[in-house]
């Protein structure tokens, strides 16, 4: 089964194809869009191993495709990497109306957007996003990137892909880890957004954890339809699109002072949701919903927190890229499928961090 959900924005239509026969049921649409013409595929070493045959077939043999690496996870993510692509679809005879597609996890989908939308100050992209991470977040919504030695994704630029094919049998391979991780952010998207997909959750969380493709189809499907209705009203209301935030806040500062290395983003984002709750929580959230937001939450088993220092995150709260100059702003549930947000004092924060932090380290 596949299904197709359209993203409107400023720029034109992505059309997003989900599903078990995403890659075939695409396939008429991509090809016909590839025709003719250079097709730059970005991609790294191991997924290039894992997906070479599946990618082949799809283009067809109507385009002229040019194969393109880049390192693999995170290293990717410089500008370097997109240095050396620009320059490769340079040698290779890239022009205006050449194409990249993008095959890999998030990472691949940033720097191949990024690369795609400097080119000869920008060229027209898929992607095709073989993580759940990359399904369910990073592949929609147009935003792409590379870090720097300083800070992470701090050049980028909105390029919204022309397609993007989420086939859910790319998921097969993906370690049981990725895809917990993952889940994070789909617990995230249906406190912001689908309470169906919460009690979906509630009742399915062990299939998801277990990879049970069923599973996965209805939760990515769902993740998905809340993200493109966050990101397309953006268009409309302006700020919406900070709700996606939410557990992002703490999130990111907990990976700042713990260390990327040592904590990864999802469970980050757990503990983040998790004080969001607690904030939302002396702020009218009713405790039942409180109670289950946890327990979903907590059935994910974010990394335990040991040592941390409430004024080094504080620091880094302060000096979070979504900070603005009138300080930063909360994303806070409202119930299940509600959300708000709300700017905090630093002092309102910094009080309830600390017993929180008192609560979760060990
Ligand atoms: N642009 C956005 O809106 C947005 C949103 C969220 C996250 N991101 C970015 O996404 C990145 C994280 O993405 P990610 O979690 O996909 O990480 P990733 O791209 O590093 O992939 C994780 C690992 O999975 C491997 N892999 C990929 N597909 C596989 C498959 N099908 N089977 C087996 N292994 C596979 C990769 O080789 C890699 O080692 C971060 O850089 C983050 O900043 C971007
Ligand atoms: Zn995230």
């Amino acid at each position: 089964m596949s299904t197709s959900v359209d993203l409107v924005h400023r720029f034109g239509v992505t059309r997003i194809w989900l599903g078990s026969r995403a890659l075939t049921d695409a396939k008429a649409e991509v090809e016909e869009w590839a025709a003719g013409r250079r097709v730059f595929v970005v991609s790294s070493a191991p997924v290039r191993a894992l997906q070479r045959d599946s990618i082949a077939d799809l283009l067809g043999t109507a385009s002229d495709v040019v194969e393109l690496e880049i390192p693999d996870g995170e290293d990717a993510k410089s500008l370097t990497s997109v240095e050396g692509l620009t320059r490769e679809m340079l040698a290779a005879g890239g022009k205006r109306d050449s194409r990249v597609v993008t095959l890999g996890g998030g990472t691949v989908g940033d720097v191949g957007g990024f690369a795609a939308g400097c080119f000869l100050r920008g060229i027209e992209y898929a992607q095709f996003p073989t993580t759940l991470l990359a399904q369910v977040d990073a592949a929609i919504g147009g935003k792409t990137g590379v870090n720097l030695p300083e800070a992470k994704n701090s050049v980028g630029l909105f390029h919204q892909p022309r397609w993007v094919v989420s086939d859910s049998r790319f998921l097969r391979t993906l370690p049981a880890d990725e895809i917990r991780q993952a889940l994070f952010e789909v617990v995230k998207a249906a406190i912001l957004g689908d309470p169906v997909l919460f009690e979906f959750l509630e009742e399915g969380l062990e299939d998801l954890l277990a990879s049970q493709p069923d599973a996965l189809d209805i939760a990515i499907a769902r993740a998905v339809a809340v993200k493109v209705d966050v990101v397309s009203s953006d268009e409309r209301e302006g700020d919406r699109r900070r709700l996606l935030n939410l557990g992002h806040t703490l999130g990111h500062a907990l990976e700042t002072v713990v260390g990327h290395g040592r904590l990864r983003h999802g469970d980050a984002v757990g503990h983040g949701m998790l004080f969001a709750i607690t904030l939302a929580q002396s702020r009218g959230l009713a405790p039942a919903e409180a109670g289950r937001m946890r327990d979903l939450i907590d059935r994910l088993a974010p990394l335990q927190l040991s040592d941390l220092d409430p004024a080094a995150l504080a620091t880094a709260i302060g000096r979070d890229k979504k900070a603005r100059e009138s300080g930063v702003s909360w994303v806070l549930p409202l119930e299940i499928g509600r959300a708000e947000v709300a700017e905090l004092s630093q002092a309102t924060v910094t009080e309830e961090l600390a017993s929180f932090i008192g609560g979760c380290v060990q």
